[in-house]
């Protein structure tokens, strides 16, 4: 093997496991989807929108009301579009829970008024997210949820 050849697989590792160093994993059950939404709170930061992927049944919608839970949703701001938009109040804020899935494509979104919350500086945890790809803000917090068994999830959260 030669050297230039021996180094290009040398800085892949190097790459790989940088790449690797970047996620955040949470593995958890029912029982501890409490703790893992306080985690993943403090991991936060300043990222506004928080793109969920994950297959159907995965867990999204179960983390997000867990992260509601969390924050201390207290009530549901009715709005025309609650099957898609929902907007929940919290102490000292408000934020959106949106689930795309019934969605065609990037312009149906934007029509059903999903940019608008995207960029509206609240929270916002997205279902679907593959739906409407082109209209997320690039600093999008992406996260995939996946069953490893009956009870158990394994959040990836990928801080790129
Ligand atoms: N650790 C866990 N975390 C989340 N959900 C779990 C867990 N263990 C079991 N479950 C169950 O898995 C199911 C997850 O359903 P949920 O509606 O949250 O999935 P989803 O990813 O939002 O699906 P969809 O794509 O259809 O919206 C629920 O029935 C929930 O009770
Ligand atoms: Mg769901």
């Amino acid at each position: 093997m030669s050297e230039s050849v021996r180094a290009q697989g040398l800085t892949q590792k190097i790459a790989q496991s940088l790449v690797y160093l970047c996620f955040m994993q949470l593995s958890f059950t029912l029982d501890t989807i409490k703790e893992a939404a306080a985690t993943f709170w403090q991991q936060l930061g300043d990222r506004k929108v928080v793109a969920l992927h994950g297959q159907m049944g995965a867990g999204k919608t179960t983390f997000v009301h867990a992260l509601c839970d969390a924050k201390g949703v207290t009530s549901t701001v009715g709005s025309p579009t609650f099957s898609i938009i929902n907007e929940y109040a919290y102490p000292g804020g408000q934020l959106y829970h949106i689930d795309l899935y019934r969605l065609k494509d990037e312009e149906e979104a934007i029509r059903t008024g999903v940019e608008d919350c995207l960029y509206s500086g609240s929270i916002c945890f997205v279902e679907w997210p593959e739906r409407a790809e082109g209209i997320f803000p690039d600093d999008t917090l992406k996260l995939h949820i996946s069953a490893t068994g009956p009870e158990t999830r394994l959040l990836l959260i990928d801080e790129k």
